[in-house]
Order: structure tokens, then sequence, then C-alpha cells
């Protein structure tokens, strides 16, 4: 497949990591688009600036953006690839914004898909009648990454070894492949559809349950702020019980499924954080070392908002529980209801997070949440048909 233009879309972390990243390494035209805000005016100006936007730390690569538009209408059009890098709560509406755009037979992705892209973004594309677009998640987002200067520096914590990426059509999804290997510069594996990678998305196992571990017997107390736990290198015995727990109710949904879908990609956490992150991990023998000891996780910290006084709470508006309990946790449960798999593990986790969103997820709320059912999936035939149908 050849690519002349590929175009972005988000002007956070991850956007702006992958800009001169993907610039680099395919040495085709990059354009980005940022409808948020002044986005696309501070990322303009930014990289202008500085001479193209930098990404510093365990990868380096700088480059200016081709063009940079709040417009899908400047941008859109002529790219092979347009890539969704974005919080998961903002794919629909950027799907929607971009779709009257897009040429004949692009491909659509999201890095990372998180859970139920596909239901998501194959409803728009029938809604419109753009059954030509195809599309393609990622996993993960390849790099642990923080912007530094708006438009000008990002840092890149760690980077993934490997990432799992699948399309739609299943069987297409070759021709796109390498070309995403060639742009992340590392190994782009995939995963049999979609649909595994919704139930292998480690973010709904790993940020829901640590912020359960760390603060679900939190008695309401603010605290100093060198009292503020470290998010990953602050996990502890019962917080790693929580994150095997999650992950071993994943597994039973994967087991359930498996005679009927290619589910190798739905790794256990602990296989998963080994095999993505390697030699960055100093000691793997265990989940919660495997954890405390990973490089690319060092100093940060939980997501906390500072009060008046000075002290601090949980910041429990954060996307640890806002997108990867719909956008995550939520959709494998449904899932798992669909297979008849018993989610209780599950259950407490997405309860506990709920309540502190006031939302019902598991009841009056649940179809606020990307699962099949909200797409009128209701049985495990239909799933699989659909599925199967991609
Ligand atoms: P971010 O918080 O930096 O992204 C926010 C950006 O998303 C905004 O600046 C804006 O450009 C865009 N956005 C937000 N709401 C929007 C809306 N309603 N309409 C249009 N654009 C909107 O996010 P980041 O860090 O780049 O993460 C992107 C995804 O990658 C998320 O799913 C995140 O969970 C995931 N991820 C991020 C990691 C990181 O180290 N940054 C690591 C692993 C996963």
């Amino acid at each position: 497949m050849r690519v002349l233009k590929i175009t972005v879309c988000g002007g956070g972390n991850g956007a702006q990591a992958l800009v001169p990243i993907a610039a680099r390494n395919l040495g085709c035209q990059v354009d980005v688009y940022a409808p948020l805000a002044d986005e696309a005016d501070r990322l303009r100006t930014g990289a202008a600036t500085h001479g193209g936007l930098e990404v510093q730390g365990a990868v380096r690569a700088q480059a200016l953006p081709h063009c940079v538009s709040a417009d899908p209408a400047e941008v859109i059009a002529g790219s092979e690839i347009v890539i969704l890098v974005l919080p998961a709560f903002a794919h629909e509406s950027t799907l929607r914004q971009i779709m009257p755009f897009l040429d004949k037979d692009t491909w659509v992705g999201a890095m990372p898909a998180r859970g139920g892209f596909e239901l998501c973004a194959a409803h728009v594309l029938e809604e419109q009648g753009r059954g030509d677009v195809r599309l393609f998640g990622l996993q993960t987002l390849p790099w642990a990454c923080r912007i530094q200067q708006y438009g000008q520096v990002v840092h890149v914590l760690g980077a993934k070894r490997v990432v799992d990426a699948a399309g739609r059509p299943a069987g297409s999804f070759g021709e796109v492949r390498p070309v995403l290997q060639q742009m992340l510069g590392l190994t782009v594996q995939a995963a049999a559809s979609l649909l595994a990678l919704t139930l292998a998305n480690t973010g709904q196992i790993i940020h829901p349950g640590i912020m359960y571990g760390l603060f679900a017997a939190w008695d309401g107390t603010p605290f100093p702020g060198q009292e503020v736990p470290l998010f990953y290198q602050g996990l502890d015995e019962s917080g790693a019980e929580t994150l095997h727990s999650l992950s071993d109710g994943i597994q039973a949904i994967r087991a359930r499924l498996e005679p009927d879908l290619d589910l190798a990609a739905v790794r256990p956490l602990h296989d998963w954080i080994v095999r993505s992150y390697g030699d960055d991990i100093v000691d793997p023998s265990t989940l919660r070392s495997a954890f405390v000891t990973n490089r690319a996780y060092a100093g940060l910290k939980a997501p906390v908002r500072q009060m008046a006084d000075g002290r601090y709470v949980p910041d429990f508006s954060a996307r640890y529980l806002t997108e990867d309990i719909p956008f995550g946790l939520a959709v494998s449960r449904a899932i798992g209801r669909l297979a008849g798999v018993d989610t209780k593990a599950l259950d407490r986790v997405i309860a506990w997070a709920g309540a502190r969103l006031e939302k019902d997820y598991l009841g009056r709320d649940m179809n606020e949440a990307r699962i099949p059912q909200a797409y009128g999936l209701g049985s495990l035939q239909a799933l699989l048909a659909f599925a199967g149908a991609g």
C-alpha cells in the first residue's frame, strides 16, 4: 500500500507524539485535525516557533506537521489513513465530523481502540452509507507520553516493543499492518478481530483496577502533597490482587468465546506487561513486581485534585474511570453477560467506579457505555455474526 498522506486526529499527548514519529518513519505528508478549542492554532504556532514538534525521551523525532486545522474539509480529503489518537469518548463525534471528507476506501483507525470502537464506527459508517471505509484499531498507545510544552515538546517515558492491532474487514488488515508498523517503528502484530482487541484492552483492567486498589478504602480525608501515591509504582499486594481478579474475569470470557472466535490476543495481564515492556521491567517475576519495577511507569502519580487549603483528594473524574469504565470494563462485562459468564469481579469495580461517577453502568446507565447491546446486538449470536461479518 502506497501512502502519500496521513491525518492524525487529536491534539493531545499521543497525537503530538505520533505526528513527528510518523512523519520521520513514513516520510509522507502528515496533517492534523484538532477541532477542540484553540488547539489547532496553538499547535501550529508552537510547532513553527520550535522548528517542529519534538519528541524526547525513550523515542526521539522532530518534524513540522504539514497542515494543522480545526476544519476537517482542510485536512481529511486525500488521506490514505486517518488515525484517531483521542480519548474514546471523542471517537464518535470525530468520526461524524470527518466522514463526509473521507476518500473512497480510506483506512480509519483508533490508537488505542479501547472497547467497542468497531461497534460505534460500524454504526456511523452504516448510517452514512460509507461501507467502503475500512477500520483498524490498536490495542494500546505505543508510548507512555506527556506534553511538556504544547505544540513543541512531548516527553516519551517508555515505548512498547510490540503492539497488537486488528481491522475490519479482518481479511484486509494485512494491507495496512505493514504501514502501521513502519509508521510506529515497532512490531505491529495482527489480532484476529477488533472484538478480540476489545477484550484485550488492558487499560480497562489496569486503570480502574489500580484506582480501586488505591482509593476504595479512602475515608474522604484530604491528604498532603507528599502523600499523593505513585499510580503504578505504588501498587500493593491488595491492588495486585484486584488486577489479578479482573484479568481472570476477562480470561473467563475469553475461554467461553474461544470455540467461536480467535482470541489469542486476549492475554493475561502479567503476560501482556512482560511482552509489551521487555527490558524496561527490572523484575518481571510477579504481576506486582512487573508494575513497580517498570521504568516506563516510573514517577507517574495517581490523579488528584488540589483543594483550596492546598491538600489533595483523588480525582475520580480522571480518564482512568471516565474512559476505562464505559469504553472498557463495562464493554467486556456486557460481552461476558451475553456469553453467560460470571462477571462478579468486573461488576465489583464497575459498581464502585460508577458510584464515584454517579452512573449505574450495571443497570440504569448501561447503554451509555459502548456495549454491544446499545448497538442492537442483544444476543451472543448477534455479536458473533457482527464480528464474523467483519
Ligand atoms: P490527551 O488527554 O492528551 O488527549 C486529549 C486531547 O483529545 C485533547 O487535547 C483534544 O485534542 C482531544 N479531545 C478531547 N476531547 C475531544 C473532543 N470532544 N473532540 C475532539 N477532540 C477532543 O490524551 P492522550 O494522553 O493523548 O491519550 C489518548 C488515548 O491514549 C486515550 O485513550 C488514553 O487513555 C490512551 N493512552 C494514553 C497514554 C499516555 O501516556 N498518554 C498511555 C496509554 C494510553
